[in-house]
This record gives C-alpha cells, sequence and structure tokens, in this order.
C-alpha cells in the first residue's frame, strides 16, 4: 500500500533500511545538508522532510517523527510495514531527571518506561516498559566506543505531557522506575518494532535539566548534537 497516506514515496528502495529520525523536519535536513552526500529527497508531506543520502559511501535515509508518540506511531509503522525499513533509530532531545546528567550528554535508551496507553490501544501489549533492540544497541555503543563518545546506557521515560500542572512528578517517576530522562516518542518507536518484527533504538542528548533548571535554546538544540548525529550515522550500510 504505497504511497501511505503520510509519505508520498511510490517505489521501494527509495527509503534506506536504516532511518534516523530526528522529532524536528528542519534538524532532519540539517543532518541531510551537513552530513550526507547524493541527497534525494523523498517526503514533504505536512513538511515532514524525508531524505536518502550516503553517509562515507553507505546509504541511509532520515526522516522527521514530529512530536509525541501519535507523530512517531504513524510514522515509523508506514516505514516499517510499507517500505521495508528493518531499522528505526530516533535521534531527539531530553529532559533530564537527575542532576548527574550534563547539557549534551548522550543516552542510550535501554529500554522505556511509560505511562502512555498507546502500546495497549495499538496491540494489547499491557506492560509498562518495552526494551530497544539489543541488536542496535550493540552496534551503536560499539560505534560509540570506536569515536570516543561517551554514552550513558539508561531507562528513560516517555511522555504524553510535556506540561505538567504537577511538575514535581517527575521525581517519583525517577524514584520508582528508574528514568533519568525524558522524551516523548520512543515508548512508540519500540512497540511498533515490536508488533512488526523490526528493529528500534533511541539515543538522546540532552537538553534540559529538570533538577538544575539548565536548558539549550532551540538554536542550539538544532545544530550541537552532533555527537549523537555521528554515532547514528554510522550505521548506514
Ligand atoms: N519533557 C519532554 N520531552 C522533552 C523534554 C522535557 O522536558 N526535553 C526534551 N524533550
Amino acid at each position: 500500500m504505497i504511497p501511505t497516506p503520510h509519505i508520498e514515496v511510490k517505489e521501494q528502495g527509495i527509503i534506506a533500511k536504516t532511518v534516523l529520525m530526528p522529532g524536528d523536519p528542519l534538524r532532519a535536513k540539517f543532518i541531510a545538508d551537513t552530513f550526507l552526500e547524493d541527497v534525494q529527497e523523498f517526503n514533504k508531506v505536512r513538511n515532514v522532510f524525508g531524505y536518502t543520502g550516503t553517509y562515507k559511501g553507505r546509504k541511509i535515509s532520515v526522516m522527521a517523527s514530529g512530536m509525541g508518540m501519535p507523530s512517531i506511531g504513524i510514522y515509523s509503522y508506514e516505514l516499517f510495514k510499507f517500505y521495508g525499513v528493518e531499522n528505526i533509530v530516533r535521534i531527539g532531545s531530553c529532559g533530564a531527571y537527575t542532576a548527574d546528567l550534563n547539557l549534551y550528554d548522550v543516552i542510550l535508551s535501554n529500554d522505556v518506561w511509560s505511562e502512555s496507553t498507546f502500546a495497549k490501544v495499538q496491540g494489547g501489549y499491557d506492560k509498562d516498559v518495552i526494551a530497544a533492540s539489543s541488536e542496535l544497541n550493540g552496534k551503536l555503543e560499539k560505534i560509540a566506543g570506536d569515536l570516543g563518545i561517551e554514552i550513558h546506557k539508561e531507562r528513560i521515560h516517555s511522555s504524553d505531557v510535556f506540561y505538567r500542572e504537577n511538575f514535581e512528578e517527575y521525581k517519583d517517576i525517577n524514584k520508582n522506575h528508574g528514568c533519568v530522562a525524558v522524551e516523548m516518542e520512543a515508548f512508540a518507536l519500540f512497540h511498533n518494532a515490536n508488533v512488526l518484527g523490526k528493529n528500534a533504538a533511541c539515543l538522546l542528548t540532552v537538553s534540559d535539566n529538570l533538577v538544575t533548571h539548565e536548558l539549550t535554546t532551540s538554536e542550539e538544540r538544532q545544530n550541537s548534537f552532533t555527537n549523537m548525529m555521528k554515532i547514528a550515522l554510522e550505521l548506514a550500510e
């Protein structure tokens, strides 16, 4: 069933087997402009830009996910199910739940906890933790080591809510569920990978810290997450 409602690609083979997914369409464009060669734009529907190119001569795609589980739930499902995509690595930003994490630290998600109903509604999965692909995580860990980039392997929190009336709730989530940082997409991505027999992973860069209240500007976020991008780009094949 291609094209899909949200991706305008009419042929197989245009989207690479491995897709990197930042939340922000302009970050997808930045990655294509900065790191890829022989770039072909494959999607503009709703300004959710997607590009295929080569990195060090190897093929890879980058496409935005939008914000939140409903959005990444749509795009990752269509890529996995209808476009033959095998691996999706989310490359995003997160808010740290502990003062031990600094701005720009890179986290590789071991697994993700969420109070979201996404997985239950989508496929009857009624637990609240989902693991990343161990195969992809093994590769990403080795790449980070080879590049000399420190990564924190941790459990993260996927939240449906950015603005909570009770801001302090993050402390309980950190204490009760072991999550060190919050983002808004990984739980849906990992679930879709599991139901479709595919692989998903999530690399995050700390953009703000809920304990210390340090934060980066949106401009800094768009341009300076290069460590995380360089790790993920090495998955090109
Ligand atoms: N909350 C949710 N998602 C985020 C945050 C946050 O504080 N920072 C970056 N992504």
